[in-house]
């Protein structure tokens, strides 16, 4: 698998079992990279941190694994739209890899709750953008009954040949590790990354190109965590507006990924979420969007309270590139200084 200049479908194409006519629509993506977070591993306990940097995709999340599948099936058999309901990521991928394969894309995302790259990718591809008075719940109930009242394919997690494009990422991270990670953080929102993930990891295992399984940690946020709660969340809310998610529909996957590899969810408060994401930018120089930094959060917290066997190695998965959400992330940082432009100005603000 050592073609890293490929896309997913042609370094992938024997696992992904996809007809072998299928012409690939394909930017590239996948190959990122697996940076170890310094400032968060600890020697003295032989505990290593990774990051997957998912921002590293061509459309800034790690939407364009799974999307470059479905869009490639789609085109293959014959449709000529597609749409999907969206917190932002999902829209941008379908709408840049529906632009690539001559397709229009619908993209229904919620009103006002979506971060401003997002809708600037959906909007520059040109998609047809649909704001609905709802949230991603609503939209997703709408766009799954949508291919039987028009000629669309549908673009959602609840495509399969999307969990098959994302589970690349599990296989990438073994292919450079040597092994599976003991512990994997990822935030979820709909389910269908943590779903696709165990079913990358379990299928390495299955053909014995892996030992070992990892552990599956899925974080959430606090207001939008219906797996910790274990029932669907009427009214979600958070900063995090990617998994601004009350009514996941890959619920049972993700329970199976939970219960097989003995992992656990959590949900984190919005503030240690912005202050994960700071943390990350600052300390790391690692710009992720608020959505993935919820499994740094989770991890922070589970280094504090001790439930990091030592001589593990951890991955967290950073889904999405800080760009994406200016507004978020301009709004929990200081102000420009403003001064005069003159030398003694900036070399006082330099000084003070
Ligand atoms: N992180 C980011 C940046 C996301 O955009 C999403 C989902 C997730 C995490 C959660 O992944 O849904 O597979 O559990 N975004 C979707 C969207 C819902 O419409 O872009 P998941």
């Amino acid at each position: 698998m050592s073609d890293s200049g490929a896309g997913l479908i042609s370094r992938y194409q024997a696992r992904l079992a996809l007809p072998t006519s299928v012409k690939p629509i394909s930017l590239q993506e996948g190959s990122t990279p697996l940076v170890c977070l310094n400032s968060l591993c600890d020697p003295e306990r032989g505990i290593v941190v990774y990051g997957k940097v998912e921002g590293a995709n061509p459309t800034g999340s790690f939407k364009d694994r799974g999307m470059t599948v479905a869009i490639t099936m789609a085109a293959h058999e014959g449709s000529e739209a597609v749409i999907c309901a969206s917190t932002g990521n999902t829209s941008a991928a379908a709408a840049a890899y529906a632009a690539r394969a001559g397709m229009k894309a619908f993209v229904v995302i919620p009103d006002g709750k979506i971060a401003l790259g997002k809708l600037a990718q959906a909007m520059m591809h040109g998609a047809r953008v649909i704001q609905i008075a709802g949230n991603f719940d609503e939209g997703m109930q709408i766009v799954k009954a949508m291919p039987d009242e028009a000629p669309v394919t549908l673009v959602n997690s609840v495509n399969p040949y999307r969990l098959q494009g994302q589970k690349t990422a599990a296989f990438e991270i073994v292919d450079s590790l040597g092994r599976a990670p003991d512990y994997h953080f990822l935030p979820v929102g709909n389910a269908g990354n943590i779903s696709a993930y165990w079913l990358g990891y379990s299928e390495y295992h299955q053909t014995g190109d892996l030992d070992k399984l990892p552990i599956m940690v899925g974080c959430q946020a606090a207001g939008a965590a219906p797996f910790v709660h274990g029932k669907i969340v009427a009214d979600p809310e958070t900063v995090a507006t990617a998994i601004r998610i009350g009514n996941p529909q890959s619920w049972d996957l993700a329970q199976a990924a939970r219960s097989e590899s003995g992992g656990w969810f959590v949900a984190h408060e919005d503030q240690l979420i912005l202050d994960a994401q700071q943390y990350l930018a600052q300390r790391e120089g690692i710009f992720c969007e608020p959505a993935s930094a919820v499994s740094v959060a989770a991890l922070i917290s589970a280094l504090r309270e001790s439930a990091i066997p030592d001589q593990s190695v951890v991955v967290c998965t950073l889904t999405g590139h800080g760009l994406k959400d200016p507004d978020t992330a301009i709004s929990q940082s200081p102000e420009p200084l403003r001064v005069a432009p003159t030398l003694g100005a900036v070399r006082d603000a330099i000084l003070r």
